[in-house]
């Protein structure tokens, strides 16, 4: 997820465009960049600062020409690591034509083959400097002298999401900008000024009047001017106007209370972008910077997973993926306690490491303690040249964009995407999955990210029932096989987000000493989807109701045989069972979240906590 910005018919564009990508930085800050459009050519500046990129990015363009038109991003890495030549805008070989682009293309590997057999230099590691030099063939060619042509081109070259503003050095005050998927706002000032940008909170306070550009359409910005077109006729269309009345920070939420209901929110977009370009049933999944042989991940016969929190709990679903359909033998450890006991590890030992942040030092010390007695490390993080991510033999990134909020939902979410993916991977490379079974598993996975959204869109049904743990000091999480990680997840989010002691049990182990505890008023809150003991899991919640618990349980959609042992129910759309925590814990998220709205807790920034945990 980044933040781009286009403007045109302003003298004092560069300003426009740097407060522009100082609103949208919680898209993303690894690297910020501009270029203006000043009739001489174009004039490109950028900086590869972490969070203070576009601070760096004002500095250094203190000398900047005036221009009346350019174009600013600022960058969350996703292919190619945080640094000034990855930096956006890129540009085309003759340097005459730049571009910003947010998403991801899936067809990268054969439109880099394309464009160098056609000659071009490439000066980056990413896909969106590809575009460029496609824009600088079809300008060279069919399209030439019309640059909305060489984009509507170009955009039928490209498969993925994005979203694209180009600018071209023969045209100074002409801005092309094009969405498939990836959000674009468009605006036009009082000024006469014609904007374009990932979200709201770059146009407010300067657009008299926003719109909201569609996928597959493509918007063509002079000063005063914007017309909107069918990306692939052509043909004008009339746009989607859009009323603002946020705002700087309610239009950085998204328009949600807070960041985690819009986190929450886009877990579906978290998840469909970390999926994009990595489901090939037949030849494998693409890990992003695999540095371990094919050969030797075939010869792998443990696999040792460390991590803490919520990717702890991710962990614990990768080992139930992991032997099942890769029979691999998987321990999950805690990460502060993995290297200190002595773990049994040598070179046929897999260690992957699970952390969003990559800088978990509890998670980055246990890695180095596997890579130090000759294991293998794999890394699933989402900030992309982090220090887990350096040190690792392997990244599989995913793709949830920045996490703002402390609590994790869409990067968990995304990370058992991951980790499901890599399973598949390492059964297709042992050849222990039939290849229907891979195609049929692939497919489910590709479903998932609209079951999210059908989860995420129940939200209301949740907040009913939030009514029933509020006041409740002791809440049990219940769940089997694969979903008690789910009922740890779902008891973590109530713990750090409303404060209420809750504790998670495999449900079989209640009778073993923790029902002593089990009174009338006792909030039980049960993983019930189907998966492969949910009979039991019905006895044991008939255990708990005999003796006066309350019941809320998660159950398939239409699966009224579990709601006959519950008292309050909260549907869940089904899908393959080592798939459903990544829409089961959707509702728990919900949950958590409306018991501490409720209690009047910060849900954005829970007390004691940290979003990054660099202490041992
Ligand atoms: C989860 O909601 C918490 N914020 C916390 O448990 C977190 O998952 C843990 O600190 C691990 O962080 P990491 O994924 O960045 O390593």
């Amino acid at each position: 997820m980044c933040g781009i910005i286009g403007v045109t018919g302003r003298p004092d564009a560069l300003q426009l465009l740097l407060q522009g990508l100082e609103r949208l930085e919680y898209r993303g800050y690894d690297s910020a960049g501009v270029v203006l459009a000043e009739g001489q050519g174009l004039w490109r500046v950028r900086a590869a600062g972490g969070t203070q990129s576009v601070a760096q990015l004002r500095k250094l363009t203190e000398g900047a020409p005036a221009a009346a038109a350019g174009i600013g991003h600022t960058r969350w890495a996703t292919h190619g690591r945080p640094s000034e030549a990855n930096a956006h805008p890129h540009v085309d070989c003759s340097g005459q034509l730049a571009l910003v682009h947010n998403g991801i293309v899936e067809n990268v590997d054969e439109l880099r083959r394309e464009v160098l057999a056609a000659g071009h230099e490439l000066r980056s590691e990413t896909d969106s400097e590809l575009v460029a030099h496609l824009l600088e063939d079809a300008l060279a060619g069919p399209a030439a002298g019309d640059l909305p042509a060489a984009v509507r081109q170009v955009l039928a070259q490209l498969r993925g999401t994005l979203a694209l503003v180009v600018v071209h050095a023969a045209t100074p005050e002409l801005l092309v900008a094009a969405r498939r998927v990836s959000p674009l706002v468009l605006g036009r000032a009082r000024s006469g000024a014609a904007l374009v940008a990932s979200d709201v909170p770059a146009l407010l306070g300067e657009a008299e009047e926003t719109w909201v550009l569609d996928d597959d359409q493509l918007a063509v910005l002079r000063p005063g001017a914007c017309e909107v077109q069918d990306a692939r006729s052509g043909r004008p269309v009339a746009p989607r106007r859009l009323e603002v009345a946020w705002t700087l920070e309610e239009a950085q939420k998204g328009g949600y209370p807070d960041f985690m209901s819009k986190e929450i929110a886009q877990q579906p977009e978290a998840l469909a972008d970390t999926l994009v370009g990595r489901l090939h049933p037949v030849e494998g999944i693409g890990l992003d910077e695999v540095r371990i042989p094919e050969e030797e991940l075939r010869r792998v016969d443990k696999v040792a997973v460390v991590a803490c929190g919520s990717s702890y709990h991710a962990g614990l679903v990768a080992k139930l993926a992991i032997e099942h359909w890769a029979r691999l033998p998987v321990e999950v450890e805690v990460a502060s306690e993995f290297r200190y006991r002595d773990p049994v590890l040598d070179e046929r030992t897999l260690v992957v490491g699970i952390s969003q942040s990559g800088e978990s030092v509890d998670t980055l010390q246990a890695v180095r303690h596997g890579r130090d007695n000759g294991a293998r490390a794999l890394v699933v993080c989402n900030v992309v040249d982090s220090s887990l991510a350096r040190e690792a033999d392997g990244v599989l990134y995913t793709r949830a964009g920045p996490e703002v909020c402390v609590a994790a939902t869409k990067t968990h979410v995304a990370q058992l995407a991951a980790l499901e993916l890599l399973a598949l991977h390492l059964a297709q490379l042992r050849g222990t999955l039939a290849p229907k079974r891979a195609g049929q598993l692939f497919e489910a996975l590709a479903a998932l990210p609209d079951l999210v959204a059908q989860a995420v869109e129940r939200g209301p049904a949740v907040a009913a029932v939030a009514e029933t743990l509020l006041g409740a000091r002791d809440v049990f999480y219940l769940g089997r096989h694969v979903g008690y990680p789910v009922a740890m997840e779902g008891a973590l989010k109530l713990k750090e987000l409303a404060y209420v002691r809750a504790e998670a049990y495999p449900a079989g182990e209640l009778k073993h000493g923790p029902i002593a505890l089990v009174e009338p008023g006792t909030v039980v809150v049960a993983v019930a989807t189907r998966q492969p003991l949910w009979e039991k899991l019905m006895a044991n919640l008939a255990e708990v109701r005999a003796r006066g618990a309350r019941v809320v349980a998660l159950a398939s959609d239409g699966d009224e045989r579990t709601a006959e042992h519950a008292d309050e129910v909260l549907w869940v759309p089904p899908t393959e069972p080592l798939f459903s925590p990544l829409v089961d814990v959707v509702p728990l998220q919900q949950l958590a979240y409306e018991v501490a709205r409720r209690s009047g807790r910060d849900v954005d920034r829970p007390r004691n906590l940290a979003k990054t945990v660099t202490v041992e």
